[in-house]
């Protein structure tokens, strides 16, 4: 099965993740226009279950004339077990998506009947599969979903901290102490399994410092990049979870020291002052290919 969202060769930004409610059509059109690295097309919790009909076809045209240009374009899909998921999976199957979004998985099982369903439904194998982690099933469970990537299209996590704080009965605080576990935990098994990982939305769209706060909390927890709620959140979202001009700096030069004929085979060099590694090497040459990826999505 192609990884389509998980190249590494190729890597994709995913610095912000808006959701769009696919019930609100001026949403669905701005959203053309906002600097966001993907949309997410809601049917989920942003849609009143008496509108998740017009939602779905609102969603089927907006995507229609590929309107979104290079936007990665998800739909995130009521779960199999609704009365509406498998009509939205049926759309999102063959609406010409990146990827899909199913929220409330517990287990591989889940993950493995998606896939199936999609697969029946005739979806394209470049279709991706994201998955919400929002329950506390999900978060114990998290390697053996992780590790339903091997055989399915698996190839994304994204935090639903909101869910997540309900079933934990957990107070939301700035440090969010109560969800460091669980952020932590899927993080992990999202890297041992190659998988792309974006952390959950902040709630207090009016809130620029917190949100800036809360965004470089989950970019020092490894996260690829947050999910927002609202288009003043972009730009902050953007910004954090670029890489810095600091850090570029400094991958070119590790990239420059061990391309010296000085240091050809080398595993470790010394540089201003520094130990450096093949490993951190790795490592510069991602950040410089995210940079670049950014840099062409600008374009
Ligand atoms: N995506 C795209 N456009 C959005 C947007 C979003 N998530 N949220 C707001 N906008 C647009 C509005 O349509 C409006 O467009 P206009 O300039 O063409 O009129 C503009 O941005 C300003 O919106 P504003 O008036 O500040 O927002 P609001 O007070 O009407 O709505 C929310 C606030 C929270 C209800 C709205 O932002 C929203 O629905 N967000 C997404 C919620 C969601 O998806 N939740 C589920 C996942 S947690
Ligand atoms: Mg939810």
């Amino acid at each position: 099965m192609p990884r389509p969202t998980d190249n590494p060769l190729l890597p994709r930004p995913r610095r912000s993740c808006l959701y769009v409610p696919g019930a609100n059509a001026r949403a669905l059109e701005k959203a053309k226009s906002l600097p966001a690295d993907a949309l997410i097309l809601d049917l989920e919790d942003a849609v009143a279950p008496e509108a998740k009909a017009d939602a779905r076809e609102a969603i089927r045209n907006a995507v229609g004339d590929r309107a979104y240009g290079a936007r990665e374009v998800v739909i995130r899909a009521n779960g199999l077990e609704t009365e509406w998921g498998r009509d939205d999976l049926e759309m999102a199957a063959s609406a010409g998506v990146d990827g899909v979004l199913v929220p409330k998985i517990t287990r591989g099982k889940d993950v493995r009947a998606i896939n199936r369903f999609l697969n029946d439904a005739g979806a394209s194998p470049d279709l991706g599969l994201w998955v919400m982690v929002e329950t506390p099933l999900a978060v114990l469970n998290i390697k053996k979903i992780a590790a339903a990537s091997a055989k399915t299209r698996l190839t994304g996590f994204v935090m639903g901290t909101n869910d997540l704080a309900k079933e934990l009965n957990a107070v939301p605080t700035p440090d969010r102490l109560a969800f460091l576990f669980s952020l932590s935990a899927a993080l992990a098994a999202a890297r041992a399994y190659g998988l792309v990982a974006i952390d959950g939305v902040y709630n207090d769209i009016s809130n620029d410092a917190g949100l800036s706060a809360e965004c470089g909390q989950g970019r020092l927890l490894g996260f690829d990049g947050k999910t927002l709620i609202h288009p003043s959140q972009i730009e902050t979202a953007n910004r954090i979870f670029s890489p810095s001009d600091a850090e570029l700096g400094h991958a070119r030069a590790v990239v420059e020291a061990f391309a010296l004929p000085e240091n050809r085979g080398k595993g470790v060099i010394r540089l201003n002052g520094q130990m450096v590694e093949l490993l951190h090497l790795e490592q510069a040459e991602r950040l410089v290919a995210i940079d670049d990826a950014i840099k062409k999505l600008a374009s």
